[in-house]
Parts: C-alpha cells; structure tokens; sequence
C-alpha cells in the first residue's frame, strides 16, 4: 500500500513569495534602490530585518512588513535569502580613476578590514561587491546623515569621506562580483 503524504507548505513560503515581489523572483530587483538580498549574508540579513522591527533602521516597505514578522521567522528568511547565489547584475567595473579615488578612501578608513577582502562580507559584515549602485549610494549617504541609524560606526566613518568618495566607492563597489 502506498501511503499518500499531503505535501505540506512551507512555512515561510508565502513569506518569501512577497519578498520575491520586490526583490526578484531570480534574485534581481526591478527597482535600483532595493537591494540584492540573494546570497547576502544571513547574519546580516538577520540584524536588518530585526532592525526595521525595532525601528533603528526606518523604510517605507520594510518597516511595515518586518512589523508582521517574529523572531523564527526572520531567522528562517535570512537563512533561506543567504542559501540563494548572488545574481549578477551586469554593472559596468569603474574605470581607473574611479577605482582609484575607492581606493584612498580603503586607506582612509579601511573598509576591507571589516567588509573584508573583495568587499565580499561574512556573517554581519554586509557583502558590498555587486550590491546595485544606486541602493549604495542611498545606504551610504543615509548613514552620513543618520537617518540610517542602526550602526552609529559606519555613520561616523561616512562623516569622515566626502559625499564624492562615496560615489567612487559605490560606482567601484557595484563593478565588483
Ligand atoms: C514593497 C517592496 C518590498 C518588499 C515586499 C520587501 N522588500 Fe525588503 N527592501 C525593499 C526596499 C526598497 C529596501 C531598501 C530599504 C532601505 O533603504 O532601508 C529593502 C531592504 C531589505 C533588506 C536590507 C538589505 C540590505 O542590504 O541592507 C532586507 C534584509 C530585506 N529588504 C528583506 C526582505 C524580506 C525578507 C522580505 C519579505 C519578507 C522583503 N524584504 C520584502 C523593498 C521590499
Ligand atoms: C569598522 C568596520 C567597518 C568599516 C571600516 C566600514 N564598514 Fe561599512 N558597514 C559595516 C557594518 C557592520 C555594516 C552593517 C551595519 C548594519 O548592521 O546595518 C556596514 C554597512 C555598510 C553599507 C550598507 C550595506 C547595505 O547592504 O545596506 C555600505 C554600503 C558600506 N558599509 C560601505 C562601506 C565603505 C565604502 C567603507 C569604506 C569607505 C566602509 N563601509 C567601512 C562595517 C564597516
């Protein structure tokens, strides 16, 4: 006799399946200034997520849907985005004199001391490489201006580079893979 099992959903299928809507049924987002999640790390995408929660870090859409969210569950989305492989999102590699201006500003405040080598990150360390331009130039200035205020760190280290090094850095960084 063959035991029919109902197949059972998962639980964070529905959950995922909205995350997808914004940030990519292929890990791509449609919209510039929502990040890559895909192959992000899940220390990282775990802290955000609590973050939104608590209101440290405020957006539009993610505020409202982390507000739904309970502590398994952001662990088990940020275990599941972090499985995923990192898209490739086909940006142009800066050219020299824009790789060269992100590089003084790595030896002004060494960024791959904590976003490590190849700006690939691990555990809470953000991986920057490949991450859409235009969302790093937001991230970066919203830290500059605290209005993104979960890491008071990287908005003192913001402070200390001009608004034009963090374009280099994020024209550099989004050529990366
Ligand atoms: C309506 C569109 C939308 C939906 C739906 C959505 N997101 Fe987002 N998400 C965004 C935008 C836009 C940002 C950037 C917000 C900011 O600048 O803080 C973002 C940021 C994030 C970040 C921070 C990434 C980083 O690099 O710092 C995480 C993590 C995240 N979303 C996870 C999720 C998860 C998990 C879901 C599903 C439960 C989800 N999002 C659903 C639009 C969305
Ligand atoms: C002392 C360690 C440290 C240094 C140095 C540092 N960062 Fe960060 N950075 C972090 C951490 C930790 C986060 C994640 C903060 C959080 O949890 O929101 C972060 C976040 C970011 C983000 C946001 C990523 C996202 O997905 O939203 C960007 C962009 C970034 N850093 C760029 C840089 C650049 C460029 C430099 C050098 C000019 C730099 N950082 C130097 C630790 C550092």
């Amino acid at each position: 006799m063959v035991l029919c099992q109902a197949s059972r959903a998962d639980p964070i299928e529905e959950k995922v399946q909205l995350c997808n809507a914004c940030h990519g049924e292929n890990g791509i987002p449609q919209d510039v200034q929502t990040p890559v999640i895909w192959g992000q790390h899940q220390g990282y995408l775990y802290l955000q997520l609590r973050d939104y929660k608590r209101g440290t870090r405020k957006s539009d859409p993610m505020s409202t849907i982390a507000e739904t969210l309970e502590r398994d569950e952001m662990m088990a989305l940020a275990e599941y985005f972090a499985g995923k492989p990192w898209p490739r999102l086909g940006q142009p590699s800066a050219s020299d004199a824009v790789a060269a201006q992100a590089q003084r500003a790595n030896v002004a405040v060494n960024c791959t001391g904590c976003h490590l080598g190849a700006y690939q990150g691990d555990g809470t360390q953000p991986r920057l490489a490949g991450q859409r331009r235009e969302y790093l130039v937001k991230s970066m200035i919203e830290f500059r201006t605290r209005t993104r205020g979960n890491n008071p760190g990287m908005s003192d280290l913001m402070l200390s580079i001009s608004e034009e090094a963090i374009a280099a850095c994020a024209e550099y960084l989004a050529g990366l893979q």
